[in-house]
Order: C-alpha cells, then sequence, then structure tokens
C-alpha cells in the first residue's frame, strides 16, 4: 500500500489540548467552544478538542465540540489518551457526537522516561502499544499515535514501536519532540531514518509535534516538512507547555510566503500558486486576539505574524522605502492576516445598524442578546471616549465573550479615593454566590492594593497575585486599558482579564474572573476528584 501523501499540509491545532496547558490558561467549556468554532472557520483540519480522561470538565469540552463543531464538513475532532484503556474509552466516549472522530493515543519511548516516569521496560511497552493502538482502532476508524519523547529515544527502539503502532493501526505517526530538544538537521535526519527503517511507515501520514524550548518550534516544522512529514501539530500565537508550540499562524504563513520555495517538496511545480494549507489566512488575526484574550495570554509585541509591531515600521529609512514601495520592507500584506488598514471609527453617535454593520465586517456575528449587550457597553465607552476604533470594538466583543460564571461572585459597585495626600480607600459591593449583597472597605498602598483588599475581605479565597499588567487598547489619553490578573491558588495558576476606561475598575474585574476561576476550580475539585495525570503530559 502507498502512503496516503497528501499534496498539502494538514494543520492539527493543539490550542486547546498542549495550548491550555500553558500555565493559567485554563479554559471552561463556553471558551473553548468559542475558539473550536473560530478554529473551524479558520479551517483547520484537525482540532485536538482536549484530553476527555482528564477531568469531567475536559470531557465535557471534547463532547460539546463533538457536538457542535464536528459536522460531516467540519474538521476531524480528535481527544489525546494516555495508552490506557480507561483514557481511550473516555475520549471515544466524548467523541462519539463527531462525524469524524480521532483518538490520539500517546506513551513514552525514550529510556529516560522509562526508567523513571513509566518504570517500564522496553519490551512492556512494546505490548501495550500494540494492544492500546488496536483498542483504540477497534473504537475509531482515525487513530493517531505518539511515541513521546521520540527524539531523545533510542532510534532502533523508535522505529520498532512506530512499526508496531502501524501493524496495530495506527493512521497517523507523529513524532513528538517533547523537549524541544533537536535543531532542524537533526529533524530532518531522524525523519529520513524513520522513513527508511519503519518498514510499513509509507501507510500512515507522518507528522510532528515540536515544542519551542530553544526557539526551534517553527524551523524543526518545516525542516520535517522538507522530508515528506505532512502534518504539523501547532497552536495559535506558539502557547502550550513552557515555552510552547509551534505557532500556526508562522507555519502557515512561512508555506503561504515561500511557496515556490516549499511547492517542490509537496510534488508541485515551483510557480503552483495553489495553497500549501486548507487555512483562511484572513482569520489568523482575528483567531489570534480571541485566544490571546480568552486565556489572558499577551502576544509579545515582537512576535512573527501577529505581534503589534509585526507591521510596524519605526526607522525612517524603512518608512520612506514602505511609502515608496511596501514590498521595499514588507514580506507578506497585513491584509492576508486579516489585518485592515481601513480603521473606520465609530462614536456616540453611532446607532445600532452602524456597530452592527462594523462588527460584521469585522467578522464578528453575535446573538441578538450578545449584540444588545454589547451595543449597551459601546454606548457607555462612547460617551466617555470620543472615538471607539476597531481595537476598542475588539475588546468590547471579546469582554462579551466572556460568559459570566453563573454560580460565581460578582462585582457590582466600586468606588476608591487616592490621591498624593490620602490613603488609598476602596468600597466594593459584591453578590455572593447565593445571591446575598455584601459591602466592605479596605486600604492598601494603591487604589488598586485598596480594591483587591477590599475584595478578598468579602470573598476569602486564598491566593497569590503573581503578575498584574496594564496595556492600552488604543493611543490617547481616553484609550481602554486592558487588565489581566494572574493569581496563583491551590498550587495552580488562574487568569483574568478586563477592559475599561478606567484601570481600577478593569482592575477589579479581571480579579472577579480569576477569583471565580478558581472558585469553580475548587467546587469541582471537591465534586470529582482528579485522576493521577500530573506531570504525564509534556
Ligand atoms: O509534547 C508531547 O510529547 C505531546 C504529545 C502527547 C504529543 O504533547
Amino acid at each position: 500500500m502507498s502512503r496516503p501523501r497528501p499534496e498539502r499540509v494538514i494543520i492539527f491545532d493543539t490550542t486547546l489540548r498542549d495550548g491550555e496547558q500553558s500555565p493559567g490558561a485554563t479554559l471552561n467549556v463556553e471558551e473553548k467552544l468559542a475558539i473550536a468554532h473560530q478554529l473551524a472557520l479558520l479551517g483547520v483540519d484537525v482540532i485536538e478538542a482536549g484530553f476527555a480522561a482528564a477531568s469531567p470538565g475536559d470531557f465535557e469540552a471534547v463532547r460539546s465540540i463533538a457536538e457542535q463543531v464536528g459536522s460531516a464538513d467540519g474538521p476531524v475532532i480528535c481527544s489525546l489518551a494516555r495508552a490506557v484503556k480507561a483514557d481511550i474509552q473516555a475520549a471515544a466516549a466524548a467523541l462519539q457526537p463527531a462525524a469524524h472522530p480521532r483518538i490520539h493515543v500517546f506513551i513514552s519511548a525514550s529510556d529516560i522516561h522509562l526508567q523513571y516516569q513509566l518504570r517500564k521496560s522496553r519490551v512492556e511497552v512494546l505490548a501495550i502499544v500494540a494492544e492500546m493502538v488496536a483498542y483504540a482502532k477497534d473504537l475509531v476508524e482515525d487513530v493517531e499515535f505518539s511515541p513521546m519523547d521520540a527524539t531523545r529515544s533510542d532510534p532502533d527502539y523508535l522505529y520498532q514501536v512506530i512499526e508496531q503502532a502501524i501493524q496495530a493501526g495506527a493512521t497517523t505517526i507523529n513524532i513528538p519532540d517533547t523537549v524541544g530538544y533537536r535543531t532542524p538537521k537533526e529533524m530532518e535526519q531522524l525523519i529520513q531514518n524513520i522513513q527508511a527503517n519503519v518498514p510499513s511507515i509509507n501507510q500512515v501520514v507522518l507528522s510532528v509535534h515540536t515544542q519551542n524550548d530553544l526557539g526551534l518550534a517553527t524551523a524543526n516544522a518545516l525542516a520535517a516538512i522538507e522530508h515528506g512529514v505532512r502534518q504539523i501539530e501547532c497552536t495559535i500565537n506558539g502557547i502550550g507547555e513552557r515555552a510552547g508550540n509551534t505557532a500556526l499562524e508562522e507555519i502557515v504563513m512561512a508555506l503561504e510566503v515561500r511557496k515556490p520555495y516549499f511547492n517542490p517538496f509537496l510534488g508541485r511545480s515551483v510557480d503552483s500558486s495553489e495553497s500549501l494549507t486548507r487555512i483562511k489566512t484572513q482569520e489568523i488575526y482575528k483567531t489570534s486576539r480571541l485566544v490571546s484574550h480568552l486565556t489572558a495570554m499577551q502576544v509579545q509585541p515582537n512576535k512573527a505574524i501577529v505581534g503589534a509591531n509585526a507591521f510596524a515600521h519605526e526607522s525612517g529609512i524603512h518608512q520612506d522605502g514602505v511609502l515608496k514601495h511596501r514590498e521595499t520592507y514588507e514580506i507578506m500584506d497585513a491584509a492576508a492576516i486579516g489585518l485592515s488598514e481601513n480603521q473606520i471609527v465609530l462614536g456616540k453617535h453611532s446607532g445600532r445598524s452602524a456597530f452592527r454593520t462594523r462588527l460584521e465586517e469585522l467578522g464578528f456575528s453575535l446573538s441578538e442578546a450578545d449584540l444588545n449587550k454589547a451595543f449597551h457597553r459601546f454606548k457607555e465607552i462612547a460617551d466617555k471616549k470620543k472615538e471607539v476604533s476597531d481595537w476598542d470594538l475588539e475588546a468590547i466583543v471579546q469582554d462579551e465573550l466572556h460568559v459570566p460564571i453563573e454560580s460565581g461572585f460578582q462585582l457590582e459597585h466600586v468606588q476608591v479615593t487616592c490621591g498624593d495626600c490620602t490613603c488609598p480607600t476602596a468600597t466594593v459591593t459584591i453578590v455572593k454566590p447565593n445571591g446575598k449583597i455584601f459591602t466592605d472597605a479596605a486600604v492598601g498602598t494603591g487604589p488598586v492594593d485598596a480594591v483587591y483588599r477590599a475584595i478578598n475581605r468579602l470573598v476569602e479565597i486564598p491566593n497569590q497575585l503573581v503578575e498584574f499588567s496594564v496595556q492600552s487598547v488604543t493611543e490617547g489619553f481616553d484609550a481602554l486599558g486592558t487588565v489581566t490578573v494572574r493569581l496563583r491558588s491551590d498550587n495552580c495558576l488562574f487568569t483574568g482579564q478586563a477592559s475599561d476606561t478606567d484601570i481600577v475598575v478593569a482592575s477589579a474585574h479581571a480579579y472577579m474572573t480569576a477569583l471565580n476561576r478558581i472558585h469553580r476550580h475548587l467546587e469541582n475539585r471537591a465534586k470529582h476528584p482528579q485522576p493521577d495525570v500530573a506531570g504525564i503530559l509534556f
């Protein structure tokens, strides 16, 4: 049988699984669904929706995405599973509503993992691979197998493990550079050696999952494509465990901008203009903003493709060149990733229909109820701020997408007095989960400190503030400020983000969001003790 070798690169998005493993990036089911819908619009081939066996919340997220996004003309929906029956069963059950389900089974292949983590021999692991891949294959047709820490495994043993998985029915073999250790040249050699030494390799799609510990993730993935790899595992904005993963936008735009270079590796003529992926690149920027907002993980300004400075030119010589002929200093057009230069500005006299039309032009389709809430918020902001730009609209809509946690604490009012000759004092009113309303006050070293102390007196959830940042959404004194907070509690990180023209109010809302996440986490933990997955995912 000859290998199913698509003449394009399959984009396997793992933002909702590996991406969500970024410290503090935990998403609730509604947020995962919002991202999954956007990933489908973006045109990814596979959505790794989560790790169904990890928790009831993960199971529910995979199930809901399978049901609502996994339609016949939609993407493959995938769940990760350890090579154990219970995980594989949970994955199959959660994926049941998907038209195209995939189970992604993994087990370590390196001696260091076998000896210290799994405490199993090579022979034992080979037997597990055969049994568990076959077990998954009985439940779904599409089975992916990953030998974890492949790039630090003994190559001869790795070939045996891969062959075993193929014999047991795997349809995709993914090679994870779990600790981000390889260089591009070494990646090329490994892929070539796998092709030469695994007898049945032609029967499967070859994939790579490259972590970014040395900043080489994208380079490693591109090197692998040159040698026959046809699936890339990646995440939006490159988020993920530790230093993250290959960024989807980098892979896709590298293949797009350097098409003549990559075409021949995919069996095309150099000048073929057909895209090398199915991604609708105009959706990239919006997807990046959505993921950044919902995970509260800000994109660094100099991040390739989606960073705020990616298309900005500071030096006079560069500005001069771009004004004369864009391509003097730009290798791609900002419009290609959905960044529009046409920044229409709305104001307090703009009506609902102009508001709705602009949102539609920006690609947001809101339900009537969400549109009403967003319009109300827009009017509040337009009263304080003369011009409401696309960036402000985006912040307003993203705030509306933050589904309130009904059973949590709601902030009713916050009031602060501060200045250079008074002690900063905050009064807050909060509705507790039981519906009762409480007011309390506190003093602090500054207005935000005072607000957080007053909230803590009422909410009483132990936490430690590990990060607080304010970012202005646009330029100007009247700009909206987006506040991001990261709290540590119960040995985990929780994030919150909110925007307002008043950064003390935004700070209060961001803090409440993070506290509600802790509240929900503690409630869930009490209801459903977690299986032992800690330390198993990388
Ligand atoms: O990094 C890794 O090895 C993984 C695998 C489960 C694919 O995330």
